[in-house]
């Protein structure tokens, strides 16, 4: 098949999400579609998929003018589409996720389940997935998943094929095997747009790319003509090389050293020591194993090798408890669904980390707390109508000052903060970003998960990059620049595990 998308612009309300974008795929071919979170990929992807209107722009198949796309009419034109979120319905068999909307009936209009297992069985056995099409997909591991998805994809006439961040989930073998998958596509005369962040697969897959960023098109060409730098470059936009005040803060003593951390299928052989009035990023893309390595410090996640210690002592992995009593104090991610107590109101959930940490039993005085509120209201500008309120009362910032306090008030020598920022309006950030520089200024270390580059710039002495669940660089305030991050980010060097220290 061949794409041509012309002068395609959409907004969402004041948003451009895409703005003049063209963008051509040729028959046989295996595309990559690259860009940053929010560059507009998802978004061009529904529209050619029919799930989305344009608000300009044509679609042309094949040479033929495709007028009001429609998701029905771009099945039925062959092009099919991977989501990276895992449609399945988690109590159907396999065959009938497969055939879910498009069911094989006989003459009499009954479901034709013996032809709907047999065609399954084919697919499967093509892409070389050891699946029955009966098994319950509840029952298989993500990976297994994902396959289930990729064989819906090819169940019926496809003739380009959409894959938004397939590897994700995948195992190494299991990537090798979609390659193959790929290929042989190919060779049928399919066409593939691949979109992934990580340099080595589109490297090895695609023959050729095109890169929007900020909702436009930047440039297409073949892979073979640059290398993972240029690509890096392209995705990020000039490089951002200011000057920096480099305050040198390795000297000082360590506060928490991590060893060796490994949690099967998402991180390994994590090493690193955090400063004494250090604050160190820890950042990457989607599946680096980012989000269970700050479960795995929060003493949430079991880990099956490695240790964290502070202060000479083992931390108890797997035990919030414990990494509780030894000072750490943390601001989990998505505040809403971890950190605040919603029935609670605003003082107790001040107060929680606190009862937890030195009492046994939730005993409340309600005097102390009051107190205490006061205390922290001074330091993180807290702004509360009635402190008796249920804590969702208050807007984003607010909630989440108030969980930061929690832990001032511990006097917590150590804070990890996952993605502290998430959800809040500029004016609470800023905020935010000042209360963990001082923090930081009096001697506490601060270790900060964040996948947002001007806030790490903003913040960070020193990040970790990680990448497919190792740290794949660490730099330092003099390298930190956004091509640097998103170089090491998607595994643009070739070095490999730890392929940098700049240091
Ligand atoms: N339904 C929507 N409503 C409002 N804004 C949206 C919507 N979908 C996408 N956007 C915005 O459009 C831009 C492009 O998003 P998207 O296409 O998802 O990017 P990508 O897939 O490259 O990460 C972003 O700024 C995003 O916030
Ligand atoms: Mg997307």
């Amino acid at each position: 098949m061949i794409l041509e998308m012309k002068q395609i612009s959409k907004s969402f309300g004041p948003v451009n999400a895409l703005d003049d974008v063209t963008f051509t795929v040729g028959n046989a071919e295996i595309h990559g579609l690259l860009g940053e979170n929010g560059a507009g990929k998802s978004t061009l992807m529904n529209i050619l998929g029919g799930a989305l209107l344009p608000n300009e722009g044509q679609i042309f198949i094949d040479g033929q003018l495709i007028e009001e796309m429609t998701i029905h009419k771009s099945n039925a034109l062959g092009i099919k589409f991977i989501h990276q979120e895992l449609n399945l319905v988690n109590d159907l068999m396999v065959y009938e996720n497969l055939f879910l909307g498009q069911e094989i009936t006989n003459r009499a209009g009954m479901l034709d389940i013996k032809a709907m297992i047999a065609r399954s069985k084919e697919v499967l056995v093509r892409i070389k997935v050891d699946i029955n099409p009966v098994e319950i997909v509840s029952n298989l591991e993500p990976s297994r998943k994902q396959l289930v998805e990729i064989a819906r994809a090819l169940l019926f006439e496809s003739k380009l094929i959409i894959m938004d961040e397939p590897t994700t989930a995948l195992t190494n073998k299991e990537i090798e095997i979609l390659f193959e998958i790929m290929r042989s596509l190919r060779g049928h005369g399919l066409s593939i747009i691949f979109i992934s962040h990580k340099m080595p697969e589109l490297f090895a897959i695609c023959e050729k790319y095109t890169v929007l960023r900020d909702g436009k098109f930047i440039e297409t060409g073949y892979f073979k003509d640059i290398n993972e730098q240029k690509a890096t470059n392209l995705l990020v936009g000039r490089s951002i090389v200011e000057t920096q005040e480099v305050q040198e803060k390795s000297d000082s003593p360590v506060a928490m050293q991590v060893a060796g951390l490994t949690s099967k299928g998402h991180f390994k052989d994590i090493s690193f020591d955090l400063h004494k009035g250090e604050v160190l990023a820890i950042t990457g893309l989607h599946g680096d194993g980012r989000g269970e390595l700050s479960e795995a410090l929060f003493g949430a996640r079991q880990v099956i090798a490695g240790t964290v210690t502070v202060r000479g002592k083992h931390l108890k992995l797997g035990n919030i408890r414990d990494v509780m009593r030894e000072g750490v104090g943390m601001v989990p991610r998505n505040r809403k669904e971890r950190s605040i107590i919603k029935d609670m109101s605003i003082l107790n959930n001040l107060s929680i980390a606190f009862f937890i940490a030195k009492h046994n039993k939730f005993f409340i005085n309600k005097k102390e707390e009051v107190e205490r509120f006061k205390r922290n209201q001074k330091i993180t500008d807290i702004r509360v109508g009635n402190v008796d309120d249920d804590i969702t009362s208050m807007s984003g910032g607010n909630q989440q000052k108030v969980i930061v306090s929690r832990w001032l008030e511990l006097n917590s020598d150590i804070y990890i903060l996952d993605n502290p920022t998430q959800g809040i309006d500029v004016g609470a950030k800023f905020e935010i970003y000042k209360l963990i520089s001082e923090l930081a200024r009096n001697g506490k270390s601060l270790i900060i998960f964040s996948a947002e580059f001007p806030e790490i710039y903003k913040i960070a002495d020193r990040c970790l990059v990680m990448y497919e669940g190792h740290i794949n660089a660490e730099l330092d305030r003099a390298h930190l620049t956004e091509v640097n991050v998103m170089y090491y980010a998607t595994g643009a060097n070739k070095e490999g595990i730890n392929g940098k220290n700049f240091k």
